[in-house]
């Protein structure tokens, strides 16, 4: 009970009116006994008074004893008490109940003395006969006769009979208030308890994380103020939550979908955060909780950046060739987490940058710089070296200026082809778009085979061509097709280097686009080479191919025509049985 607030306001109260009670009781009764023994004691004097009045009229026709004796039990028998009369010397002249000569001397009792020298007595004490309190009381009385002093005695008993019965009801008072008290008191502690039970419940509520929840009884007092200053301080605490988490969503959208890869080690060197970027990137698994850099981290050039940037404090930036995972490579930027003026190490930030695609178009770049200019070269210097040859040559060697004549001409044609196609490339970089028509597939193709056949005429060929009985219509551009095709059979001939060359056609209708397939029964082309075939200039076998008369030019411009027209184009191969070169264009809604 006293461990609610509740409880103890209750008790508070009990105490305090038991408390008061018991004080005003004992002070009350103290008082009360005080002027009660006062009033009894006046009017016993008084009529100890009465009683000396009578005495002092002994009638001079009687005996003195004898009136006295009348007197005093006249006057025990109107005031209920005991009456005794002593003579000057103390001696015993007269009393009410007992027989005067069986009595000694009463000079020495405190109010007879007392009355004898002219003053009121009175005493109170145990009386010798009765053996109970007795009050006393004795004024003195003079006759010609006896003089002396009367003595009236009456018992305390029911003074004390009053006490006690006053006492109880004094008690019941005490118990009856004391109830009425418990009441009251339990009542108003409810009273001044429930709302602060209210406000605790409201706040204990906030505390488990409801934030929206309010005291809403309004009360007029502090315990108002309370819950005014209660509600606004989860307001605001609301507000600030509500903000913090915004952010933080806004702050985990951005890291998980930020193309860099971000990962955070703590100082005490675990994986705070890695956004999934980075799990692909370095990561040994996707869960990097509480995990140590070094056992997640999975490439060990950047674990050894990591430590020194830990030992040195220094942020460092490194390109880092990843060969586990196909050969990627990524720039790194590691930042050690310190405070301004401050050497302790917070963390570790780490941002990946994937630069595979710009390293490979850096390299393809390098590549066809140095190819254009070896392209070049290559006839320009054998055109110089023969017309060189053929100025010093007997002009009567005819077999030779002949030889050395048909040499520069295919020299010269072979750099006009590779000018004409470099120049179609940057004329199809410049202006990507086709004159896209609705044709009819297999006309093109027909036409682009009897073309190859005629340029092969002196050649074993077989070329078949596959297609669905119905016309196949399909948005393109005419011209393109035609250069595709025609490039595209050109290779599967040319590097079939069989004797009997077989190459087949087959066009394919699916539901949005239709598929073009030549295939070769040729050489093929090596696994790692097939990615970079449809890069200018590339050739899997240069001396082979340079003697076939090709530029390495061909396929990026099938690349280019194709992707012109909203189509895709790639190669299968195996090598030494042969190649499939796939392209697609889209189906005309006819
Ligand atoms: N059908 C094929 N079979 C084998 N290799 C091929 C085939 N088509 C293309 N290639 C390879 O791809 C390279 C690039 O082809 P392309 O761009 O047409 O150049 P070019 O025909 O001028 O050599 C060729 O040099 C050749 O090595
Ligand atoms: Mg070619």
């Amino acid at each position: 009970m006293f461990r609610s607030f509740r409880g103890r306001l209750t008790a508070t109260y009990l105490l305090l009116i038991v408390i008061v009670l018991t004080l005003t009781g004992f002070i009350v009764s103290y008082e009360m006994k005080n002027f009660v023994m006062d009033s009894f004691r006046t009017k016993l004097v008084n009529e100890a008074r009465l009683g000396a009045e009578l005495a002092s009229s002994i009638p001079a026709d009687q005996e003195a004893d004898d009136y006295l004796q009348k007197v005093a039990i006249a006057v025990a028998k109107n005031t209920g008490t005991r009456v005794t009369i002593v003579d000057t010397n103390g001696q015993v002249r007269a009393d009410s109940e007992y027989t005067p000569e069986s009595m000694t001397s009463h000079y020495h009792r405190p109010e007879i003395f007392q009355a004898l020298q002219n003053r009121t007595g009175s005493d109170i004490r145990l009386s010798d006969t009765a053996g109970i309190p007795f009050l006393y009381t004795a004024v003195s009385f003079s006759h010609a006769d006896v003089s002396g002093a009367i003595r009236l005695a009456e018992p305390l008993q029911h003074i004390d009979d009053l006490f006690t019965k006053l006492l109880y009801l004094f008690l019941a008072a005490i118990a009856i208030t004391g109830l009425i008290a418990f009441l009251i008191s339990f009542l108003l502690a409810r009273y001044f308890s429930e709302p602060v039970q209210e406000v605790t419940r409201a706040v204990s509520d906030m505390a488990q994380g409801n934030l929206k929840r309010q005291v809403t009884t309004i009360y007029h007092d502090e315990l108002g103020v309370l819950a005014t200053a209660v509600n606004q301080m989860a307001q605001n605490l609301d507000q600030s939550m509500s903000g913090l988490a915004e952010v933080n969503n806004r702050l985990a959208t951005l890291l998980a979908n930020t193309i860099n890869g971000i990962l955070m080690v703590d100082k005490d060197g675990r994986v705070a955060y890695a956004n999934p970027v980075a799990i692909g990137l370095v990561g040994t698994d996707t869960n990097y909780e509480g995990r140590n850099y070094v056992e997640f981290i999975s490439t060990y050039q950047l674990i050894e950046s990591v430590d020194k940037v830990k030992t040195h404090l220094e942020p460092v930036r490194q390109e880092i060739k990843l060969f586990n995972r196909g050969d990627k490579t990524i720039e790194t930027n590691i930042v050690p987490i310190t405070e301004a003026g401050d050497t302790n190490l917070y963390g570790i930030l780490i941002v990946l940058n994937d630069i595979s695609a710009i390293k490979r178009l850096e390299q393809v770049r390098k590549d066809f710089v140095a190819n254009v200019s070896h392209e070049l070269k290559t006839p320009v210097a054998t055109i110089s070296g023969f017309a060189e040859t053929l100025l010093a040559e007997n002009p009567d060697n005819h077999e030779n200026v002949r030889e050395f004549s048909q040499i520069i001409y295919n020299e010269a044609q072979r750099l006009t082809e590779i000018i004409s196609q470099l120049l179609e490339l940057s004329r199809l970089e410049a202006d990507p778009n086709s004159d896209i028509q609705v044709i009819d597939i297999g006309q093109v193709i027909n036409k682009a085979v009897k073309a190859v056949k005629h340029k092969f005429v002196r050649e074993q060929l077989n070329i078949n061509i596959i297609m669905p009985p119905d016309t196949v219509w399909v948005e393109a551009d005419l011209d393109s097709i035609d250069q595709v095709m025609e490039n595209l059979i050109d290779n599967a001939v040319k590097y079939t280097f069989a004797e009997n060359k077989l190459v087949t056609v087959v066009v394919e209708q699916f539901a949005d686009h239709v598929q073009v397939v030549v295939e070769d029964k040729g050489d093929g082309i090596p696994g790692q080479d097939i990615p970079r075939i449809f890069e200018r200039f590339y050739r899997v076998d240069k001396a082979r191919c340079r003697r076939s008369g090709g530029s390495g030019l061909g396929l990026a411009i099938v690349k280019h025509l194709v992707e012109n027209m909203g189509g895709k184009v790639w190669a299968e191969s195996v090598l030494g049985q042969g190649s499939r070169f796939y392209f697609t264009v889209p189906r005309a809604t006819r």
